[in-house]
């Protein structure tokens, strides 16, 4: 029962059928390795279970900033975790907006990449590459490798991980701004 609540309500809500699993959440922010970070933006919050990872592994002086474009996710989102971190109803492509150049040291992004126009997911990598600093951190996921050659255009891809337990399985690129 609970579970078909949950898979309808990410359904009508954001388009996918279930959050990250906890094996995947812990998975992409140690790939991540935010314990000396002083800023991390995570892109496409959802419903928040990378934010609450985040949240409770971070160190207490990490200040972290939470872009979401949905408005159902934001009311959410700001209920549960608006007094540990700045949460941004804006499209992760205008980050921009609110991210002085060069001064966050961690991105991590669970976007659908896959099922973003071409020409979005340009300006969306362009402004991440943009907002970290040199050598800064770029996490993404993907259930297809489908937009690896963008990613690589952007950034150095160090490694590609694969997370089995999720639905579905998930590859994850950590990289670095080159
Ligand atoms: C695959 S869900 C991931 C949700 C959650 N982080 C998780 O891991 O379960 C992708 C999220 O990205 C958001 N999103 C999609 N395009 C976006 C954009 N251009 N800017 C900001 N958020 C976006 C969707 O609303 C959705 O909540």
């Amino acid at each position: 029962m609970n579970f078909i609540f949950w898979t309808r309500k990410f359904w009508s809500d954001i388009g996918y059928w279930l959050g990250s699993s906890r094996f995947l959440v812990a998975r992409v922010v140690s790939l991540a390795d935010i314990e000396s970070a002083n800023t991390i933006v995570e892109l496409g919050a959802g419903y928040g279970p990378v934010t609450d990872y985040l949240i409770r592994h971070k160190s207490p002086n990490t200040k972290l900033i939470v872009i979401e474009n949905n408005a159902k996710c934001i009311i959410e989102l700001r209920r549960k975790y608006g007094q540990y971190c700045d949460i941004h109803e804006i499209s992760a492509a205008h980050i921009g907006q609110i991210l002085p150049l060069g001064s966050v040291d961690i991105i991590i992004s669970t976007l659908p990449l896959g099922s973003i126009s071409p020409e979005w997911v340009d300006h969306i990598l362009r402004a991440t590459e943009v907002s970290l600093r040199t050598w800064g951190r770029f996490i993404q996921y993907q259930y297809a490798l489908q937009n690896l050659r963008d990613v690589r255009r952007y950034f150095d891809v160090t490694h590609i991980a694969f997370e089995l337990r999720n639905f579905w399985p998930a590859f994850i690129y950590q990289a670095n701004k080159k």
